[in-house]
């Protein structure tokens, strides 16, 4: 039996990474006896990450606060690196937990890799493990992050079944996976008790679709030609109002703000908090993406998606009808839009509710793979299944 309780470290930098985040730590927080949760978040995203965390009530202990403006992949590995050094030598955790795909994800696994000292291992707990699209450079740099986190990680918290076959296939060692589900639905089913209902909240009769675009190989003429789709369906479909929830990045606002900015019924606002932008999505009519999150958390709220990428590391969704691949040609997102938009048959075969990715308690199951990887209970957790 360890010495309870266990410090289990979180780190975090990122919007999305807070949000998938934010229920484990609320988990943990409900067994004191057994875990000491120390929340550390790097800020790769300053502004982005602080609304989440009022949002879900969370202060951090430990605040890097990394973010610079145009940062670098270089810059913000290197700054994670130096910073969480002297910060894991101090703290000496049992277990670091990551959530996802970021730089700050590969940097923080890397970082408590080298913490190892005097023959104390930092044991490192990926969430959301085993997602793949397998092109090395799409999503750039997130595919190969994520690659380089299962290399470092030792406890894997899969989100699907197939998740869990791409570990194995990258010869991770099956008694160190767990099938939790997605944490993102915990928070969603979260931020969902606090909304006002949907029919004293409509503000217009318009058609909303609702977008967010800010991948870095989408940067530059995707964006322009993405653009290029959402202007055209404004113009097109007089019932229809775009919502373009903009990315802070600047190289994003750029090229949506030359393209769509001034444009009847088009309007570019600033990123919503979290809770925001749930409502958000459950009043669209349809939502237009380059997300990873949205493409999780739409299937459970019914709403089709349109995946702006060329490949997705999320195939569930597009399996169970919900989610659709459309890359970022202008006439491509136009076709399928449009057709959303004028078939109603079209648009009902997409609008259906499914939970491929979770069923609200991927938290619960991760703390309780905790408690059986250190020892605390003989018994492992049940995967999940949808
Ligand atoms: C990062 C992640 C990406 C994730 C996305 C979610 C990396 C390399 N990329 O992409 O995987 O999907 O976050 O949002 O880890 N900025 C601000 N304020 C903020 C946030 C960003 O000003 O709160 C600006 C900064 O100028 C920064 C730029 O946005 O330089 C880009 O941010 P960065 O963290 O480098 O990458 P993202 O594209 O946000």
């Amino acid at each position: 039996m360890p010495h309870l309780p266990l410090r289990i470290v979180t780190i975090f930098g990122t919007r999305p990474e807070a949000v998938k985040m934010a229920p484990v730590i609320l988990e943990l927080q409900k067994h004191p006896g057994e875990f000491e949760p120390v929340v550390v978040v790097t800020a790769q995203h300053r502004s982005m990450l602080d609304q989440i965390l009022r949002g879900f009530r969370i202060t951090p202990d430990h605040d890097l606060n990394i973010m610079q403006p145009g940062q670098t992949l270089t810059e913000i590995t290197s700054r994670v690196l130096t910073g969480l050094k002297p910060l894991l030598e101090d703290l000496s955790p049992e277990a670091v937990l990551v959530q996802g795909d970021t730089t700050t994800v590969f940097a923080a696994s890397l970082a408590s890799f080298y913490a190892y000292g005097g023959g104390k291992q930092i044991a490192v707990g990926h969430v959301e493990a085993g997602l793949r699209t397998d092109n090395k450079v799409n999503p750039y740099p997130e595919e190969m992050n994520r690659r380089l986190t299962t290399c470092l990680a030792d406890i894997h918290f899969a989100p699907t079944a197939q998740a869990k076959r791409n570990l194995l296939a990258d010869g991770v060692e099956e008694g160190c996976v767990y099938i939790t589900g997605n944490t993102v639905i915990d928070a969603l089913l979260y931020a969902a008790k606090e909304l006002p209902p949907a029919e004293t909240d409509q503000p217009s009769n318009l058609r909303t679709i609702l977008v967010t675009a800010h991948r870095r190989e989408n940067w530059g003429d995707p964006m322009r030609s993405l653009c290029g789709a959402i202007s055209q369906l404004a113009e097109e479909f007089a019932d229809v109002q775009v919502l373009f929830a903009m990315h802070k990045s600047p190289v994003v606002r750029e090229v949506v703000r030359a393209e769509l900015e001034g444009k009847e019924r088009i309007a570019l606002i600033e990123p919503p908090d979290y809770f925001d932008f749930v409502r958000y999505m459950r009043d669209a009519y349809l939502i237009l993406t380059d997300s990873g999150g949205v493409q999780e958390e739409a299937p459970s709220l019914g709403k089709p998606v349109l995946v702006m990428r060329t490949t997705t590391e999320r195939p569930e969704g597009v399996a169970a009808g919900t989610a659709k691949l459309v890359g970022t040609g202008t006439r491509d997102i136009f076709r399928e839009a449009g057709e959303l938009l004028s078939s109603e048959s079209a648009y009902n075969a997409m609008a259906h509710a499914v939970n491929p990715y979770g069923d609200g308690r991927s938290s619960e199951r991760i703390v309780a793979a905790l408690r059986h990887y250190f020892g605390i209970t003989s018994i492992r957790p049940q995967d999940f299944q949808p």
